[in-house]
């Protein structure tokens, strides 16, 4: 393990790990950040003349850029911000730093503290109301900006700012326009078109009164097992500087025009730093970047979007080394503020402050310390957040130095964006013209993205662009399904549990189809499984298929092959094949992913991302026009390499030895030929492997598996797919929970009514025979309040309902209601007659009484066996 190893050396050799340094370290002020380092006094002021070593090597400032800012040095807007700041008591200045929620204050709560903004997370509503009108996202920003500018209780008016995740448009809005992912746009390599989008966001979110947006993602992904790949523009860190210069001057106006005008909002560049890059693709996990990689890879984003003029930045989850980077110093205020020159404002991600060793979401002077400006501090964490804070100024844990100027950032970017000036939310130009989300001209501009971000991987025979007055047959379960095209971040945080009617306005890939063949005189059936009764065979077959949505974690994967161990799609496209029917495969995910055995059944194949709502750009470019001519040809390339194995997950161009299935930039056009072979391997390598750990459940449920839950009162059996973040039926009540990152545990109530299980299932058997050989057990995170009288028994099932149990509750309460490990000998189950080869469902837990326990990851570990808590007699 890797930890902590950034340390600080100064006249006395390295000093002390990093991450418990917060406390020392005193800000570099902004308005003196040239002269800062010589007069600071050495103990309490952390510069780069100091050094920092990371894993034994000096760090370098000098790798990084000295950037020339535009807006700087405006010295009547830096006196504004100097004579507010002196009329501000400790309370009003903590309470700038401070970001909730909207789920966790109410607008008494604005009024008596005065934060200096707020957020909607993903998913997340006025009112808690999915279907929130522009209206009432209006109200509210009207009703907490007037409770800001109320200083009847706190003798302070400053204008507070909503913040919002608009990663792809207004994304949290019912009927915005929802453009490509990011990874899409990547494809289109067309900086001006970025441009547009980002102005296009700007407005809808212009018109629901928000000032501030959570975009864009700037990450440099290079591990595509990362479930946020589909954020990242690119594996190539040009293509990230260049639009994100484009995607902040659209949304914040370029800094020589309307630079946040009223047709404008403020930008985040996030998150800094090394997202992209963590080890195996962990989302929230440990990048191992030299410091140089570091910059000339991750930090590419930065450099255009802060040279853009972006006025806020977000410090990420993971860490750099072993040091979560919302505490470190090194990056946030001596690479950032001091040597890059940004005086801009730091804002944190969702209580990421609480993930540095020695903090809690409640409490933690080191991230303030180390540079951070703003909590993100959703859950009521906010208010002892708050105290704490003030306590720590007021014991000197924290200078007053850096809370001064930590405000005097926050009054910068609001005096920037003419918060002070402006009228209120409700009385912008653009607030309240519902017209303009889902605007046909802002659509209008998706569907020219979806055209451009299309890839196309193979095409034999010329089989694309077909003629529109066939008859096709349009399969698939993405084919007519807005929420699958769209993804993540899309209405909810997951981008699950949306039906089509609730993207009005959108259009789904088949209903563009449809229009374009129609228009032809052709015909368009749909039919999600392929089935066909007609006795003449479709010209060609559409096949719309591919990864359902996920968001961040969730979507992290161990290995990058496609329907593992469940080719449910691969069967769909060899039947049609068999049947002579040309195969039009059009893929939609997040990322590239190994589709040998698909890319091997299909005649041509598409690569489409995450199109969003303008569907209707699939048909653009899949169809010729009547008279045969190409209408829009494929114009799109791949902005990551395109892996050769489902191992290859970390391949990238930059790398000289790893050779990709198709290399980053391919793509084909009309009429050029194919050059994949149509035997590729279908060899998943798995069996040459060695066996490694099979992680079933962390955050997320992982492929193949699902979760489902079930009851049975008396003869009466039921069960169900888990398909949302609270679930019930008669005797379970399944949530999730935060224990180290959001949503990552499961909180499972039995009412003790009759019979009830959680668990994991797949679609079909697995074939898990090479775990018991390894001697494995299997492992699962468990928790308790409370001790736990009666059975509380963990299951295992094969075909042909064989199954072995296990009883767990002796050993949960060995773990005195703490969190802790629970794990079971494989063998207890085979000795019960468990067939191996046949698993159905490798975990469930299950009782007949009355409890409520937690849980969280779940493994199969090679090995294990040995050391289990549960053995069995002969084993
Ligand atoms: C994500 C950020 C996002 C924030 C607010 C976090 O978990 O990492 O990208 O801006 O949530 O929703
Ligand atoms: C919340 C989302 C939020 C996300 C950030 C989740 O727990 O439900 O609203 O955006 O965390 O990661």
């Amino acid at each position: 393990m890797r930890h902590n190893t950034i340390n600080r050396t100064g006249p006395l050799g390295p000093l002390f790990i990093l991450s418990t340094l917060g406390f020392l370290t005193a800000c570099t002020d902004a308005a003196s950040a040239d002269k800062a380092s010589p007069e600071a006094p050495a103990d309490t002021a952390f510069s780069s003349a100091h050094g920092y070593e990371v894993d034994g090597q000096p760090t370098d400032i000098k790798i990084w850029p000295k950037l020339t800012l535009p807006h700087q040095g405006d010295a009547a807007l830096e006196q504004r911000v100097e004579q507010l700041l002196a009329t501000m008591t400790l309370e009003q200045k903590v309470a700038q730093m401070i970001q909730p929620e909207i789920r966790d204050i109410t607008v008494e709560d604005m009024r008596r503290y005065g934060f200096g903004s707020y957020l909607n997370g993903g998913g997340s509503y006025p009112h808690n109301n999915k279907h929130a009108t522009p209206e009432e996202w209006i109200n509210l920003a009207e009703a907490m900006y007037q409770a800001s500018m109320d200083d009847s209780q706190d003798g302070i008016a400053i204008p507070t700012m909503w913040g919002t995740d608009a990663v792809h448009g207004h994304n949290n809005v019912i009927g915005a326009t929802l453009f490509p992912h990011n990874i899409g746009l990547g494809a289109a390599r067309n900086p001006e078109l970025i441009e547009k989008i980002a102005a296009a966001t700007a407005r809808e979110v212009m018109a629901t009164g928000i000032d501030w947006v959570f975009a864009p993602t700037v990450a440099v992904a290079r591990d595509d097992r990362w479930g946020r790949t589909y954020e990242s523009y690119s594996e190539d860190p040009a293509v990230v500087r260049d639009y994100s210069r484009a995607i902040v001057e659209g949304l914040q106006g370029a800094a020589d025009k309307d630079f946040l005008s009223e047709q404008r909002v403020i930008a985040t560049v996030k998150h800094f730093l090394g997202d992209g890059g963590t080890e195996g693709g962990d989302d929230q996990g440990d990048a191992l970047a030299s410091e140089r990689e570091l910059f000339e890879i991750h930090g590419q984003g930065y450099v255009g979007g802060l040279e853009a003029g972006a006025q806020t930045v977000m410090a990420s989850f993971n860490s750099w080394h072993g040091v979560k980077n919302h505490g470190n110093p090194y990056l946030l205020t001596d690479v950032l503020k001091t040597r890059m020159g940004f005086d801009g404002l730091v804002v944190g991600d969702w209580n990421g402050h609480g993930q540095i060793p020695g903090c809690s979401n409640e409490s933690c002077p080191q991230a303030i310390n180390a540079g951070l400006d703003i909590f993100m501090v959703p859950t009521d964490a906010w208010k002892p957040l708050y105290h704490n804070t003030i306590a720590q100024v007021r014991d000197g844990t924290i200078p007053q130095s850096r809370i001064d100027d930590a405000v005097a950032r926050i009054l910068r970017v609001k005096f920037r964006a003419g918060l002070f000036d402006k009228p209120s939310p409700a009385n912008r130009p653009l607030s309240g013209k519902t017209a303009l989300i889902g605007h046909p001209d802002h659509r209008a501009i998706a569907r020219e993205a979806v055209r451009e971000s299309l890839v196309l991987l193979k095409n034999d025979g010329n089989l694309l662009p077909l003629m529109p007055g066939q008859t096709l047959l349009i399969a698939g379960d993405g084919a007519d399904n807005i929420g699958k095209q769209s993804g993540g971040w899309s209405i909810t945080w997951q981008g699950t549990g949306n039906q089509n009617h609730e993207f009005p306005g959108a259009t789904s890939i088949y209903a563009g189809i449809a229009d374009t063949v129609k228009s032809a005189g052709g015909r368009a059936v749909l039919s999600a499984d392929g089935s066909w009764d007609e006795p003449t065979l479709p010209d060609a077959a559409i096949v719309v298929f591919g990864e359902d949505p996920y968001a961040e974690g969730n979507g992290d994967l161990d290995n990058l092959e496609y329907q593992r161990g469940n080719k449910r799609d691969l069967a769909l496209l060899n039947r049609l094949k068999a049947q002579g029917i040309p195969v039009i495969s059009v893929f939609i995910s997040g990322r590239p992913l190994w589709i040998n055995p698909e890319l091997n059944a299909s005649d041509a194949f598409v690569a489409a991302w995450l199109p969003g709502t303008e569907g209707a750009g699939v048909a653009d470019v899949l169809f010729r026009d009547a008279d045969g001519q190409v209408r829009h040809d494929f114009t799109g390339t791949l902005p990551f390499s395109w892996p050769a194995s489902p191992q290859q997950a970390r391949v990238n161009f930059q790398d000289a030895d790893v050779k990709p299935l198709l290399p980053y930039g391919f793509g084909l056009k009309a009429g050029e030929p194919s050059t994949l072979a149509g035997n590729l391997s279908e060899d998943n390598g798995l069996s040459q492997l060695k066996v490694t750990s099979q992680t079933l459940f962390a955050q997320a449920v992982k492929a193949p598996w699902h979760m489902m839950m079930g009851a049975q009162l008396g003869e009466q059996q039921t069960q169900q797919t888990v398909s949302s973040s609270i679930q019930s039926n008669d005797v379970v009540t399944l949530k999730s929970a935060d224990r180290d990152v959001q949503e990552d545990v499961r909180t499972v109530a039995f009412n003790g009514q009759g019979r009830g299980w959680v668990g994991l299932q797949g679609n079909f058997p697995e074939d898990l025979r090479a775990y018991l050989e390894a001697d494995s057990a299997l492992s699962i995170e468990l928790h308790s309040a409370d001790a736990i009288e009666s059975p509380l028994f963990l299951t295992m099932a094969c075909e042909g309902q064989c199954q072995g149990k296990v009883a767990l509750h002796e050993a949960l309460n060995r773990l005195e209601q703490q969190w802790g490990t629970v794990s079971v000998d494989l063998r207890c189950f085979a000795q019960q007659g468990v067939n191996f080869a046949k698993i159905t469902a490798p975990v469930a837990l299950e009782t007949e009484a009355r409890m409520q326990i937690d849980f969280g990851k779940i493994t199969l570990v090679p090995g294990g066996a040995a050391e289990a808590t549960l053995r069995c007699p002969d084993a």
